[in-house]
């Protein structure tokens, strides 16, 4: 079964304790949650502070995607704030090898993204070091965008390099996951399911998980 991770950036921002405590009861796994800096991205977000507010309302596991320059200057933040994986950009990083172990030795799960540009090949030698790749199957910044189909290919070329290295990598899937493409996302090897506007926008969102996660 999939890890279900819904992308709390498609919530309700005025009554967030109440999607909390709605996720809190349905099958979602993670709470997934995305940082915008208006740099790394064209569009702003939340930061550390809203992030603690959400860490303090569950007790499943905070993944917290940073779509961020400089992700070292904030990671001890985001660990404080209670993040549990943290994952940052390839693209971001002039040091990520580096930036992979403040990450682990401030005692979070690390995580690297990818856009949809960057070949799954250049995780080759990163591979042993992190918990999760993310790889964006939308160019990250907004929800409710629609799935890259060629992400599928990376799947699988990141699940068979996974098998090869004999890893137990999480490979999570972000962007334009729905009900109808969940099955092969899956299928070509992805074992994490991130969802925003599938979730949120569903008439029940418990229901929709649940669909998820059944597949
Ligand atoms: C996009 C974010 C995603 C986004 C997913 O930059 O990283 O997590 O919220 O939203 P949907 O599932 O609506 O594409
Ligand atoms: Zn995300």
């Amino acid at each position: 079964m999939p890890i279900i991770a819904p992308s709390l950036l498609s919530a309700n921002f005025l009554q967030l304790e109440k999607d909390c405590n709605m996720l809190n009861e349905s099958q979602a796994d993670w709470f997934h949650l995305d940082v915008m800096d208006g740099r790394f991205v064209p569009n702003i977000s939340f930061g550390p502070m809203i992030v603690e507010f959400i860490s303090k309302a569950t007790t499943k596991v905070c993944d917290v995607h940073l779509m961020i320059e400089e992700p070292e200057k904030y990671a001890e933040q985001f660990k404080n704030a209670g993040a549990n994986i943290l994952t940052v950009h390839l693209e971001a990083c002039k040091h990520l090898h580096r930036n992979i172990q403040q990450i682990k030795s401030l005692g979070m799960k690390a995580g690297v993204a990818i856009n949809p540009h960057t070949p799954v090949s250049l995780l080759e030698d990163i591979l042993y070091d992190i918990d999760l790749v993310c790889l964006m199957s939308v160019n990250p910044g907004f929800g409710g965008q629609k799935f890259i189909p060629q992400t599928i290919e990376k799947i699988k070329q990141l699940k068979t390099m996974c098998v090869q290295k004999n890893l137990k990598t999480y490979i999570e899937i972000d962007g334009g996951v729905t009900l109808d493409n969940a099955d092969s996302i899956i299928k070509a090897g992805a074992n994490v399911l991130v969802a925003g506007n599938t979730v949120f926008k569903a008439s029940n969102p418990i229901n929709a998980i649940a669909e998820l996660k059944s597949k």
